[in-house]
């Protein structure tokens, strides 16, 4: 079972670069699943339900979200009725939506859930080891493969996730940095970890804003906009191969993919 799992799509760019890998993935066979995450998919804040749909049309079987789930006031009811959308599991009551999906694909059930991490994170969320360690105790044997997006800015946080669900999920797979980290392992108990998958989108920017307005306010402090970047559009996510008898993982692979590059 070979699941791509897509880092954090950024606007047009990113969505154009995952439709584009996914299909070509499916139609080689190198993927059988693509699961990607979204959250700044709308011109870098959140996601409509017309991009959704776009995403699921171009190979996405599940997205995942992140702090930027509720940029955009429209999707929210969509939450509520599309299954294959996910929010962080850990995320107050009354949110809509849910932070956990189950899809059915031709070598059994996948269940995909997204935690949101606590620290330097601008947004509100309860305890993501509570949160997933009883989502687990209740849940936690309707599929035999879990993929658990870990959505957080701190390294150790992730380090730390990925070391208590160990062994008890096929892979923990973090992203919200936009930047890839080269620390892809399979533990001995057979669960896959990387650190951040990175981004897909234009990745001659600021993590996906353009320079020139990111710079500007780091020099300034004054306010300015900022646009999603052009050019240089990778895909950034891992190729993960799991057993589906057991749900342990036997291989990860870290994955860039340049769509295009503009001459120099
Ligand atoms: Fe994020
Ligand atoms: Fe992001």
């Amino acid at each position: 079972m070979k699941i791509l799992m897509v880092g954090d799509i950024v606007g047009g760019p990113g969505r154009m670069a995952m439709a584009r890998v996914a299909t070509r993935y499916k139609t080689e066979g190198r993927a059988d699943v693509v699961v990607a995450n979204a959250e700044n998919s709308a011109a870098g804040r959140g996601i409509t339900s017309t991009l959704a749909e776009e995403l699921f049309a171009g190979g996405a079987d599940a997205l995942t979200m992140g702090d930027h789930v509720w940029d955009q006031k429209e999707s929210m009811a969509y939450f509520d009725r599309e299954p294959r959308m996910v929010r962080a599991l850990n995320l107050p009551p009354g949110c809509p939506g849910k932070g956990a999906t189950t899809i059915q694909t031709k070598a059994g059930p996948l269940t995909i859930l997204q935690l949101m991490g606590r620290t330097f994170m601008n947004a509100t969320a309860d305890c993501p080891f509570r949160a997933v360690d009883e989502w687990l105790k209740k849940n936690g044997s309707q599929s035999k493969m879990i993929l658990v997006d870990m959505h957080a800015e701190a390294t150790s946080e992730k380090v730390a996730m990925g070391k208590f669900l160990d062994g008890r999920v096929s892979a923990v797979l973090g992203t919200h940095t936009h930047i890839q980290t080269a620390d892809e392992a399979i533990s001995d108990k057979g669960t896959a970890y990387m650190t951040d998958l990175g981004m897909t989108g234009p990745c001659d920017s600021v993590i996906g804003r353009t320079t020139d307005a990111i710079l500007s306010r780091f020099l300034t402090g004054m306010p300015s906009k900022f646009e999603i970047a052009s050019g240089d559009v990778r895909l950034h996510g891992a190729l993960l191969t799991l057993d589906p008898a057991t749900g342990k993982a036997l291989k990860i692979k870290r994955i860039e993919e340049i769509l295009f590059k503009p001459a120099k």
